[in-house]
């Protein structure tokens, strides 16, 4: 796992923007794995902007989201879907057949949940995938207990969750308690996983993720086990990693490895 740690959010997020291109332009077909919330909206303001500045070319790109409401439809601007129109696919190339975000609205979920998956998997697999993470360590929705095995599928929101996604609702009786989200396990066979995470509220996730025992408790912790993470955060999420001397190490050999 390598950890890099930025001043504050804007930085981070244009050295998170920054690893998503360079690896965009390995690639054209690449598969983009895409999260909604405050965290990325920075990095898909850079993203914009490096398209617009021609250096970034979404035309053969195919994006999967992580999750989606249950209930909403792509038209209610509480959904998802229409949070990724807004801030990032209504303003690049990418083909809107090649964009998928869970249907909220699905009428057999468990089949719906299955189809995600395989067309996952038909698009040759993720190569990257953007994470965020909530205050009680989840990626995707994949609330504290859920297995770290699972798969796409129907997951409850924890009271915290609702909470906290409550300020886009207008009011915590308004959030849905459910939600569709990629699993565990989905996350776990990306080729690439780049987790991200701003200000001090994310501190304890952060360092229960990276530097805690990996557990169902905290879903982040799972990506210890995946053989190429990325974590990207300001250092106000970082406050209480132990091993911050360390990353800072590591960076500095990335930086003269790339500088020979
Ligand atoms: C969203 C998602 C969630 C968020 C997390 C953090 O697609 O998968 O795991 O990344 O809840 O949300 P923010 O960025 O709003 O703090």
């Amino acid at each position: 796992m390598r950890v890099i740690i930025e001043k504050d959010a804007q930085a981070a997020s244009e050295r998170a923007a920054k690893l998503i291109a360079d690896s965009l332009v390995t690639k054209p077909d690449f598969v983009l794995g895409l999260a909604t919330g405050s965290t990325p909206l920075g990095i898909y303001e850079a993203l914009i902007r490096k398209h617009n500045d021609g250096k970034l070319d979404f035309s053969n790109v195919t994006s999967f989201n992580l999750d989606e409401y249950v209930g909403l439809g792509p038209a209610d601007p509480n959904s998802y879907r229409y949070f990724m129109q807004e801030s990032l696919f209504n303003h690049i190339n990418i083909p809107p057949e090649n964009t998928n975000v869970p249907d909220g609205r699905a009428l057999d979920f468990a089949t719906y949940c299955q189809q995600y998956e395989r067309k996952i998997v038909e698009a040759g697999g993720i190569d990257l995938q953007l994470l965020g993470i909530g205050r009680d360590g989840h990626i995707a929705f994949n609330e504290p207990g859920s297995s770290l095995g699972s798969r796409t599928r129907l997951k409850t929101l924890t009271s915290e969750t609702i909470r906290d996604n409550s300020r886009f609702f207008g009011g915590i009786e308004n959030v849905p308690r459910l939600a569709i989200t990629m699993g565990v396990g989905t996350i776990l066979e990306t080729r690439k996983c780049l987790l991200v995470a701003f200000g001090e509220n994310k501190a304890h996730a952060i360092s229960q993720a990276i530097e805690g025992a990996v557990t169902a408790q905290v879903t982040a912790s799972a990506l210890q086990l995946h053989p190429d993470v990325t974590v990207v955060i300001d250092e106000d999420a970082g406050r209480h990693l132990k091993r911050k001397s360390y990353y800072a190490e590591v960076e500095e050999s990335h930086r003269l490895l790339e500088s020979n």
